[in-house]
């Protein structure tokens, strides 16, 4: 793992569109999984303006996004979905046939649509690069506590404190979802190169487990500990509870010295 310690949100968010522009320079054809929350605006925000300043083409990219909630409609504002386009797709030129969100409007036959978006990822040939966002319980897609590392897409059941935590984006008279479809820990596993995004003091714990707790179910971040090539990009409050910070301050100085490559 490589944990890179930004001064600030803004920081952590040019740094990350830094990686993800780069990805798609490298290859124009990049498969890009994508997460929603709030410290994914940022990267959003600066992939758009080097989109529209830069001219970083997204035409042949496709995108495969982590989770979505149940029983919400597509076009309902809440929903991941809308929050995509709102924030990302409407501002650049991923083409829409070329955009993958599960399908959160059903009721029913949730196996058969989870096996789909499955089997989409890999027809179109894995997943190149995979972002992350992390939750407060230490989930990444809505893998709650106790998934397992060896899950696959699926419908999974909100904690009490996601369902509080995503409170603040519905209407008080609207009940918040309490299930959602998400990729498995498999699924995020296979991405050939991880980009987990935490920022803020109200993160510092679940960051400092996810990087130096035990591979722990109850922490789905700590999978991460098992992937080849995974990046983290904390903030300084996210990083508070870091124990070996100047270790991961140095090991970055080195690998911009000596393996640059790894910071694209
Ligand atoms: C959503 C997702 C979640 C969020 C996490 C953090 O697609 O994958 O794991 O990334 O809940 O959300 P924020 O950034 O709103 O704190």
């Amino acid at each position: 793992m490589l944990v890179f310690i930004t001064k600030d949100y803004a920081e952590l968010s040019r740094e990350a569109a830094r990686i993800v522009a780069r990805a798609i320079r490298r290859k124009r054809d990049l498969r890009l999984g994508l997460a929603t929350g709030e410290t994914q605006l940022g990267l959003y925000r600066e992939l758009v303006r080097i989109h529209r300043e830069e001219g970083l083409d997204f035409a042949r990219v496709v995108t495969f996004n982590l989770d979505e909630y149940v029983g919400l409609d597509a076009g309902q504002p809440q929903s991941f979905r809308a929050f995509m386009f709102t924030n990302f797709f409407d501002h650049v030129n991923v083409p829409v046939g070329q955009i993958h969100i599960p399908n959160g409007a059903l009721r029913k036959d949730f196996e058969k649509t989870c096996e789909e978006y499955e089997r989409a990822i890999q027809d179109a040939g894995g997943i190149d690069l995979q972002v992350l966002g992390i939750g407060k319980d230490g989930h990444i897609g809505f893998n709650e506590p106790a998934s397992s590392f060896a899950s696959r897409t699926r419908l999974k059941t909100l904690t009490a404190q996601t369902i509080e935590d995503n409170r603040r984006n519905f209407p008080p008279d609207k009940e918040t979802p309490r299930a959602a479809i998400t990729m498995g820990i498999g699924t995020i596993l296979e991405a050939q190169r991880i980009l987990l995004l935490g920022s803020g003091a109200a993160k510092a714990r679940a960051i400092a487990l996810a990087i130096e707790g035990p591979l722990t179910a109850s922490v789905t971040a700590s999978a991460l500990q098992l992937h080849r090539d995974s990046t983290l990009l904390v903030d300084r409050e996210a990083a508070a509870e870091l124990r070996h910070k100047d270790y991961y301050d140095s090991a970055l100085e080195m690998t911009r010295k000596l393996t640059p490559e790894r910071l694209w």
